[in-house]
């Protein structure tokens, strides 16, 4: 192993893969297509594709062309046959710490056979749409897997999204089907979500039935025609023997997922049954040394990629024992995830830098209380980790043993695409290189590699399975946002460099999405909230750097005429983005202001906004307006 530069962690041995993984990247390199080729032969298929992967209509690579499969055959029903069949699929823990549940591959299988056949009744069959709406109880997974095994489209929309993101979002991909709960648990409190979901359908006439699984118990409001207790329905013979998982092509649709982007619409980033399957699979497997004994803990939503990709089905088509908490790191008290994987043994946490800085803060008692010996590995994902949290982590939480996998990857990605293995040098702060098959490049405006060192834009260079196929009923938008700037390569949005070593360090977006605690917001979802309540004429948001959130949304106001700017009025248009997009977008502070800086054609200039909220030279002003 040659010197490198900078800090660096070297590979416990016990780690001792290294010459593999290196052996593995060099062949994977040579021959990308061949690699992962081997890698979908260790998945069920029930008929081999033809082709690996079709470029003949690049940028909308296909993979697996030919191939029929189902991810549910892959994360169920080829476990039900074997050894894994007894093994636990998940451990769930519920935000009191009192309910739990553990669910074998069999006894998943059931609960997703019953959810399956219950919506199946409903008249939801391939390529229908069905919105998620739950907080992280098993159910989140029984619907998604229920969706996927009958060929239908899930979308997930995370449980903190408020009733118009909601409504947006239901509308766009004309669900059928609701599927939610009365309320979630958050920090003792009951977040109503049925009640949000009531008003998000006023407006949503593609919805035909409502599901809902009784979670709060607190009192709720049910439509006799459209609404229908979970609970009720299992008990209904609809519910009752097996239902057959749906072969689909490879390149089937199998969920969308809204994100953020540049403009105000939200997109839906489209995956598919096969590449996503055999990307997800591959990469948690290589980059997180998956092995049978582990207990692996994905602390992420399923609202949210990292959630989909690795606490649903990463870990179910590796065979893994997931575990999955109702609750946040610090309710009741600080030690609340220590105590959990002293419980129940994790061997792997993969969380993100927001939450290691915000425990960080309350000391080193809270975990040196607990004993966290059962750690082998860890992982860090959604935005940069600081040094001083990178530290943390690996002294205080890993003893100083566990290796830090820290993962850059996107919802679009869907998968790890920059990332070490187990057994390579760390540098903190540093994803390390682009996983087995893919090669990165930092480019400049025109599109030359810059120099080691410097930075500029991160591009992919490679197609990989996982990648978004499209964004949903938005082709155009496709291509222009991700392929147009640098044909032929798949612009990520993220500024980055390259050290001399051939490792990445990511920076942060070029674009206007703002990641909040690891969240990913757009500026323009924030701004519209704001325009719609009646006092704003204009709103322009961004992100500022925050200790423990990473960024901390900032908004400039613009008022109507005559409307006199109050600290009451700020905290109430706090309260409007809070209510009318989520919580975790009510912006931090609020700046009055007469006037935006734009640019001639009526862009606002957010770099000026930036510079001048952080008291810095607003830069190069002359493309403003007058
Ligand atoms: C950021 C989350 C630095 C990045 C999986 C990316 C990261 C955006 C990392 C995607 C990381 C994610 N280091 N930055 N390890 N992981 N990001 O779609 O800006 O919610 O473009 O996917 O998060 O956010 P998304």
């Amino acid at each position: 192993m040659s010197t490198l530069s900078g800090e660096v962690f070297y590979p416990d041995p016990a780690f001792a893969t290294h010459a593999d993984d290196e052996a593995l990247r060099a062949a994977a390199a040579a021959d990308p297509e061949g690699f992962w080729a081997a890698r979908a032969a260790e998945l069920g298929w029930y008929k081999p594709w033809d082709k690996v992967l079709d470029r003949s209509n690049a940028p909308f690579f296909k993979w697996f062309t030919g191939g029929s499969t189902n991810i549910v055959y892959n994360c169920i029903d080829r476990h039900l046959t074997g050894p894994y069949k007894n093994k636990l699929a998940l451990i769930w823990v519920g935000e009191n710490g009192v309910d739990q549940q553990t669910y074998s591959y069999f006894s998943l299988n059931r609960e997703v056979t019953r959810m399956a056949n219950i919506i199946k009744a409903m008249g939801v069959g391939k390529g229908d749409k069905v919105t998620i709406y739950l907080p992280r109880i098993p159910e989140v997974i029984f619907a998604m897997l229920a969706c996927a095994k009958l060929g239908a489209v899930h979308s997930v929309i995370f449980a903190g999204f408020s009733a118009d993101a909601l409504q947006d979002r239901i509308s766009d991909s004309e669900s059928k089907l609701v599927i939610t709960a009365d309320g979630s648990w958050v920090n003792g409190g009951i977040f109503k979500l049925k009640d949000i979901v009531d008003e998000a359908l006023r407006f949503s006439p593609s919805v035909e039935n409502v599901i809902v699984v009784k979670r709060t118990g607190h009192e709720v409001v049910m439509d006799p025609l459209r609404d229908h207790w979970y609970h009720d329905l299992t008990a209904l013979p609809i519910a009752k023997g097996n239902c057959p998982t749906e072969p689909m092509d490879a390149e089937d649709t199998l969920f969308i997922l809204y994100t953020s982007g540049s403009t105000g619409k939200p997109k839906a980033i489209l995956h598919t049954h096969g590449g996503y399957m055999v990307g997800t699979y591959t990469t948690l497997k290589y980059t997180f040394d998956i092995r049978d004994e582990d207990r692996w803990w994905c602390t992420a939503d399923p609202g949210w990629i990292t959630g989909h990709s690795y606490l649903v089905y990463g870990p179910l088509l590796n065979g893994a024992t997931s575990f999955m908490f109702e609750g946040g790191p610090t309710y009741p008290y600080p030690n609340r995830w220590w105590q959990l994987i002293e419980y129940h043994g994790i061997t792997t946490l993969y969380t993100a830098p927001t939450a290691i800085r915000l425990l960080m803060r309350f000391g080193d008692a809270w975990p040196n209380r607990h004993d966290l010996s059962s750690l082998r590995l860890l992982g860090s994902v959604g935005e940069p980790i600081n040094p001083e949290a990178w530290h943390w982590f690996h002294q205080v939480i890993g003893r100083g043993k566990c290796p830090i996998m820290d993962t850059w990857w996107q919802t679009e990605t869907g998968m790890f695409q920059i990332c070490p293995t187990p057994s390579m040098p760390l540098k903190p702060g540093s994803g390390g290189k682009p996983f087995f098959g893919q090669e990165a490049e930092i480019l400049d405006e025109q599109g030359n590699v810059v120099a080691d060192g410097e930075e500029g834009f991160l591009v992919l260079k490679n197609p990989w399975p996982a990648m978004l196929r499209t964004l949903y009923n938005d082709d155009a938008r496709y291509v222009q946002t991700y392929w147009s700037k640098y044909p032929g390569k798949y612009l990520a949005g993220d500024s980055a460099r390259r050290d001399a070593d051939g490792y990445f360090w990511v920076i942060g977006r070029t674009d206007d999405v703002i990641k909040v605690s690891g969240h990913r917001l757009g500026s323009a979802e924030v701004e519209s909230a704001l325009v719609s309540h009646p006092a704003v004429a204009e709103a322009a948001a961004i992100g500022l750097p925050h200790d423990i959130k990473g960024n901390s949304i900032h908004v400039f106001v613009v008022l109507k005429m005559g409307i006199e700017p109050t600290p009451l009025l700020a905290e109430e248009l706090r309260k409007h983005v809070s209510i009318h997009l989520s919580p975790i977008a009510k912006p931090d502070a609020i700046d009055f202001t007469e006037k935006l800086p734009k640019t001639r054609s009526g862009k606002i200039m957010r770099r000026v906004l930036k510079a001048r909220a952080q008291g810095l030279d607003e830069g190069d002003l002359t493309t403003l307006e007058s």
